[in-house]
């Protein structure tokens, strides 16, 4: 791939910029970079490869070259957005979904941001913010699919076992794919944090009616049966029965309990 075709191969798509590297230490950061020098909404880095990819909490993400996608897209909150980025993360989980289905991968989302499939994970998104002084002056949403078994850490290598989209029977080019996410991207903006979003979203999501368990920073994790989304995008956790508890999106990481 190169940034001429790729731009071309993405035309039908209102990108506000695109930078395409071969590699790149990670596309969050030129994205973070990019937005603090005033990137357009929608402004896309993409890269073939990346040397120091950065999952949630501090954890390394690989992305080796020819068989991964990773890019991050800069969005400029509208208004009526700037309350809204926890759901970022829910909006890119559930594009990537929609994308993958089309290709004949069913996936779910770990709440709040990982994509599985057949219970392995197959992506992670991560979404950073840049503020200035009080105001939301942007995000960076990116993501990493494991597009080729290649991409696939093994087991030991990892907390939570993975997958890729070949592995899970799909059959897809990687910048087809980002095509499609993009596409259901821009579609499923246009609903962030409408009941159709959050329906969508919960009808994605890994577990309902299991138990998990909740890890989050500092604290015991909380052990409970998955009941599904509160209006803002909180998952609802049944923790005894009869009582629900709301957890946030923040530094939590999700488990089945069996695990
Ligand atoms: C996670 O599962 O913890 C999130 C992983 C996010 C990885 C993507 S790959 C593209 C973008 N660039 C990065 O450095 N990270 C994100």
């Amino acid at each position: 791939m190169n940034a001429r075709d790729l731009q071309r191969m993405l035309g039908s798509l209102p990108l506000g910029g695109l930078r395409y590297f071969e590699t790149i230490g990670s596309t969050n950061d030129e994205a973070l970079a990019w937005a603090a020098q005033g990137a357009p909404d929608f402004a896309l880095v993409a890269a073939n490869a990346q040397t120091q990819g950065r999952g949630r909490m501090g954890r390394q993400w690989l992305t080796p070259p020819g068989s991964a996608l990773a890019f991050s897209l800069v969005l400029r909150p509208t208004r009526r957005e700037q309350d809204l980025p926890p759901l970022v993360s829910g909006l890119g989980a559930l594009a990537l979904c929609d994308a993958l289905e089309a290709h004949g991968v069913t996936a779910q989302i770990k709440w709040p941001n990982d994509v599985l499939a057949q219970g392995r994970k197959l992506a992670g998104v991560l979404v950073e913010s840049v503020w200035m002084g009080e105001r939301l002056d942007s995000l960076v949403l990116g993501m990493g699919v494991n597009v080729l078994p290649e991409s696939t850490p093994p087991d030991d290598q990892v907390r939570f076992p993975a997958t890729s989209v070949a592995q899970a029977g799909g059959a897809v080019d990687r910048w087809v794919l980002l095509r499609d996410i993009l596409a259901a991207l821009v579609r499923w903006r246009a609903l962030l944090g409408q009941a159709a979003f959050i329906s969508a979203w919960e009808r994605r999501l890994a577990y309902t009616g299991e138990p998990v368990q909740v890890g989050r920073d500092s604290e015991p994790p909380l052990m409970g049966v998955v009941r599904g989304l509160g209006a803002d995008g909180s998952l609802r956790l049944e923790t005894s029965p009869g009582v629900l508890q709301s957890i946030r999106h923040g530094e939590v990481h999700l488990r089945p309990a069996r695990v």
